[in-house]
């Protein structure tokens, strides 16, 4: 609890360009979120290094994301928006976490399974501590809720043992934060085999909408998107393929399902397709749009940036300090 309010915290890696299964399954969900909540969201790009990045090219991507954020909605006044890499009290409070963390939880991690197969020349410790240093992000600003999408919700069980556990030794000391999941759009599918996440690390190009396709190359993609033969537009578990599509309209329209089977009842799936593309190309178009005009006010990122370093800084230390007390290191002598 911060002034009042229950405290919030997400963030995403900076790798990579974001897919719409990110802007439906998180950002769009955090929008709103700033007046019940005081609100962090950080730029993961201490998480990012675990797999080869291209310093020149990390760093853009990095400060495009910060800056998407911004552009998509977010108020960097009312929410603290940051580098986690700025802040050192997430890898310091990670090094101690993993001290409360074993083995035979992280080898059961589906991410670092999946990650590993991947990338299999370069299985490092930092893939396999992973949920560790996403427990210190969490656990440093005692975050009460943590909206992330179903693909998360296993890191944030780890988090919340990793916190229980931790409280159980020495009182206390961290708020055991809840997953917050948006009510749709919280599991986005491929377009080309709706039965996997989409995903920005996929190496079909129609299978993920990007954040910033522009319109035609959306519609396209949605054109080519995965269905069936059974020609109608029903929200069922057998035709996953329409099912998505049908989650992406709603989450966009904020219709329900059922209003949408009803909106495209004996229509074929042509208009069905072109229908959803034009939904989320109209969606994404003001934030194309705001993107393009921040990434030339450099002066205003940069006073950002420097503003909310410093209030997670603040924040994150608070607690550092707490957990670097109980957990017995000598004082400092000032
Ligand atoms: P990341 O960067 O993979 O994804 C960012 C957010 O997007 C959600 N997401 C999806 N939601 C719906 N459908 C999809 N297809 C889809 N793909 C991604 C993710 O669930 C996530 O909410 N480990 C985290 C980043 C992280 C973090 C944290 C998050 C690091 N520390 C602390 C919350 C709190 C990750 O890799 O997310």
């Amino acid at each position: 609890m911060l002034d009042g309010k229950k405290t919030l915290y997400s963030g995403m890696q900076a790798t990579g360009t974001l897919t719409l299964g990110n802007y439906l399954g998180a950002l769009k969900n955090w929008l709103t979120l700033a007046d019940e909540y005081t609100t962090f969201y950080g730029v993961m790009d201490l998480h990012s290094i675990t797999v080869r990045q291209d310093p020149a090219d990390f760093r853009k991507k990095a400060r495009n994301l910060l800056t998407l954020y911004i552009a998509a909605g977010l108020d960097p006044v009312k929410n603290c928006i940051y580098f986690q890499s700025h802040v050192p009290a997430h890898a310091e409070l990670s090094w101690i976490l993993n001290c409360f963390t074993y083995m035979g939880e992280l080898n059961r991690m589906t991410q670092f399974k999946d990650k590993s197969a991947k990338h299999a020349d370069n299985i490092n410790a930092g893939l396999f501590t992973y949920p560790v240093l996403m427990a210190a992000d969490i656990l440093l600003y005692q975050a009460d809720v943590v909206p992330v999408g179903v693909d998360q919700m296993q890191h944030l069980e780890i988090t919340r043992d990793i916190a229980q556990r931790f409280n159980g030794i020495y009182g206390e000391v961290f708020t055991v934060p809840e997953a917050y999941l948006g009510k749709v759009g919280a599991k986005v599918m491929s377009l080309q085999d709706p039965t996997k996440k989409m995903s920005k690390s996929d190496e079909n190009p129609n299978a993920s909408i990007l954040l910033m396709d522009d319109t035609d190359t959306i519609i396209r993609k949605f054109k080519r998107a995965v269905t069936d033969s059974e020609a109608q537009v029903r929200y069922r578990d057998e035709q996953p393929g329409i099912k998505n599509l049908i989650d992406i309209y709603s989450a966009v329209t904020g219709k329900k399902p059922e209003e949408v089977e009803k909106e495209f009842d004996g229509k074929g799936y042509g208009d069905f397709k072109l229908a959803v593309g034009e939904v989320v190309a109209n969606m994404l178009k003001p934030v194309h749009e705001e993107f393009d005009r921040l990434t030339k006010d450099k002066a205003f990122i940069d006073g950002i940036i420097k503003e909310n370093d410093e209030k997670a800084a603040y924040y994150a230390m608070k607690t550092l300090r707490k957990v670097q007390k109980k957990v017995g290191f000598t004082e400092r002598i000032r």
